[in-house]
């Protein structure tokens, strides 16, 4: 077995997700802020400190994703993020896309940068300890996005950074996120990702990638946030399902992004698509989904620092119950 293929298969081990705490430097102060916490270089350390500190966390995560500030960062005992992960038994990961940008040709739509130098920077990334990295596609639903232009350029972006992960040893997540903002039907989204993921297949085999060494990050197939028909979860699970059944069996795993769900609706989500019987396992990668209640809880007070860490304990523990939902039923 490849290391590639060892790695995901750890990352996608039965009731294990991944907590991705990797917002940009700018993203989090403005979350920071909103939560009344001063943004500093380290105040995001000490928040990114108590999310990963969070007692029995490796229970239910595999893997952390943390963006190029933290990866360079210590613990408050002085040992490297990469290394005080590791040591809890999680695997540190890092986000490599430099983000969505505008791009001519294609007014409205974005194409996600980062591949400049990109070799360079995943070596280093490896010798600071990472064992994964991710890379995040963005596409919109509108009357006229997203358009051939801006799939075909995002998928080829994506594997482009994955072959250069194998090459260096490191996991690809591979993030194509068709986006909740909205009035989109779920059957829209359906297509959409379809017509997204298709893409995406086609350029990961052009670039000769392994798909037992990568992990998929897709979003659910749900309707847009201000769509007035609200799908249950057997609807998404279903929608979901339809469209990965594309995906051969040797791809190590899918792992869900939460995408502004509030976060019981997507553990709900999740659990639902546990019933169905898939090659490939199906856990979760959530951002805002797991730690907007933690940051919430704690807002930057030192006395409530167990308080952040219970908010996140309550629903990592509650997605990985999920996820053990489908053990139970393989194994039933
Ligand atoms: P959300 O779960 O908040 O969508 O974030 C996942 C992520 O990693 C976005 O790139």
């Amino acid at each position: 077995m490849s290391t590639c293929t060892q790695i995901a298969a750890e990352l996608t081990a039965p009731g294990k997700g991944i907590l991705a705490a990797d917002e940009s430097i700018a993203t989090m102060s403005s979350r920071l802020e909103n939560a009344g916490v001063s943004p500093t270089a380290d105040s995001r350390r000490i928040y990114r400190e108590l999310l990963a500190t969070t007692p029995g966390l490796s229970d239910g995560v595999s893997g952390i994703i943390f963006c190029d500030e933290t990866l360079g960062q210590v613990f408050t005992d002085g040992r490297p993020f990469p290394q005080a992960v590791r040591e809890l038994g999680i695997h540190a990961g890092i986000k490599v896309d430099t983000g969505a940008k505008s791009c001519p040709g294609l007014p409205g739509e974005t194409i996600t940068e980062g591949l400049d130098g990109l070799p360079a920077r995943l070596a280093r990334y490896a010798e600071l300890g990472a064992t994964f990295a991710k890379w995040r596609a963005v596409f919109s639903i509108s009357g006229r996005t997203p358009s051939w232009g801006a799939t075909v350029s995002n998928a080829n972006g994506l594997a482009r950074y994955a072959a250069a992960c194998q090459e260096a040893g490191l996991v690809p997540i591979v993030e194509p996120e068709v986006l909740m903002t909205g009035a989109h039907t779920l059957a829209d989204c359906a297509a959409t990702t379809a017509t997204v993921q298709a893409a995406v297949r086609q350029q990961l085999a052009a670039l000769g990638v392994d798909l037992a060494g990568i992990v998929l990050k897709p979003n659910m197939v749900i309707e847009g946030d201000s769509c007035p028909d609200v799908s249950d979860p057997e609807q998404v699970a279903e929608a979901t399902v339809a469209v990965l059944r594309a995906w051969p069996a040797q791809l190590a795993g899918v792992a869900f992004l939460s995408g502004g769900q509030p976060p019981e609706r997507a553990t709900a989500n999740l659990a639902a698509l546990q019933q169905h019987q898939t090659p490939w396992p199906l856990t979760f990668s959530f951002g805002r989904a797991l730690v907007s209640p933690a940051l919430a809880a704690w807002h930057g007070d030192d006395l409530r620092y167990r308080d952040g860490q219970s908010a996140l304990a309550k629903h990592v523990t509650a997605n990985s119950a999920a996820l053990r939902r489908r053990a139970d039923l393989q194994s039933a």
